[in-house]
């Protein structure tokens, strides 16, 4: 897959190829995510909704986020991992900031931290790029704040305190030493403004085919997370994929068609035959039969029914608890 991407060479793509970054929050998808060969894996604060199934990615902390950076780190070979700072860790103080983003460096093993906001984070962004950390900036819409404020809604569509704000954040943005700055859903024409002013890599999500590169979360190109926008392209349904699966998997072992003789795994013939003559198994068939024949005196006796059932599985429990398995 070539040599390990870094800042340098992300900037160095504006202009020449375009970079596909992508999220992901587990081992197992990062290293397809790695393997597929994207520039950038971003553990992004997504991560809130379509792995832990809050309504925003507000409440995720920071030690849910770490949880899933080191699990993405520990898969990727080739790929930038970017760790998303979640809400409330570098909102405080400028020592929190530092402490926190210092931590996806240290802990998370992470490239890079993003930071969600315009101006008014400039200051932090400076103290993280100051401290040897690279930044990738975030404005337009904001989902840690936006449900606060204005809703889920897109950003630049007027000039006055929206279209010409954008702008601005995003050179304060880049005057404060970020390697790069993710648009999200921007209108087509701001963001493109925005991607030939600034000298470093603008990285669309809904903002248009003009930024210098793209962003998805995972679960929403794939077809995993039940709602999507309008700006995702589903390149995969998988959760048909995966309930046709396990729709089969339930039938199989209904049917007891799973598992076949292909999974299953023997004991050399010879062996069995010195197992069955151990006192062991002698005793669990006696015991077995004893509890039969106990129950067809009571009259409950029906063969393959409940009562027998239960029966011999409290024989077995009594027995296990008594300590007779290991005696
Ligand atoms: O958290 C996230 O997944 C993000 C992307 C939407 C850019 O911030």
């Amino acid at each position: 897959m070539g040599s390990k991407i870094t800042v340098e060479s992300i900037m160095g793509m504006k202009g020449k190829k375009k970079i596909v970054a992508v999220t992901a929050y587990d081992y197992t998808t990062a290293r397809i995510c790695d393997k597929a060969g994207v520039d950038i894996i971003l553990v992004g604060d997504s991560a809130a909704m379509v792995m832990l199934g809050y309504k925003s990615t507000t409440p995720i902390t920071m030690e849910e986020m770490l949880v899933f950076c080191k699990a993405v780190s520990r898969a990727r070979e080739h790929a930038m991992v970017v760790a998303d700072m979640p809400f409330m860790s570098y909102h405080i103080s400028i020592e929190d900031a530092l402490y926190n983003a210092c931590r996806f460096i240290k802990e998370g093993n992470a490239d890079a931290v993003k930071v969600e906001g315009g101006r008014e984070f400039k200051h932090v962004v400076e103290a993280m790029v100051d401290a040897g950390i690279p930044v990738m900036g975030h404005i337009g819409l904001k989902p840690q704040t936006a449900p606060l404020w204005q809703g889920y809604k897109v950003q630049g569509k007027v000039v006055d305190d929206d279209a010409s704000r954008l702008i601005e954040d995003a050179v304060a943005i880049e005057e404060a030493g970020a390697f790069s700055i993710v648009l999200e859903q921007v209108t087509y024409e701001v963001a493109e403004m925005i991607s030939s002013r600034l000298s470093i890599p603008t990285i669309g999500i809904g903002s248009g085919s003009s930024c210098d590169g793209q962003v998805l979360v995972l679960h929403d190109m794939l077809g995993l997370y039940e709602y999507s926008p309008r700006f995702v392209k589903r390149y995969a349904d998988l959760s048909s994929i995966i309930a046709d699966a396990l729709t089969r998997y339930r039938d199989d072992v209904l049917n007891a068609r799973f598992p076949g003789e292909e999974h299953t795994f023997h004991m050399d013939a010879k062996e069995y035959e010195r197992l069955k003559a151990t006192s062991i198994a002698m005793g669990a068939r006696s015991e077995r039969e004893r509890e039969n024949q106990e129950q067809k005196e009571e009259g409950k006796g029906r063969v393959g029914g409940e009562e027998e059932r239960v029966g011999v599985g409290e024989g077995r429990r009594a027995r296990w608890r008594g300590g007779g398995r290991h005696q």
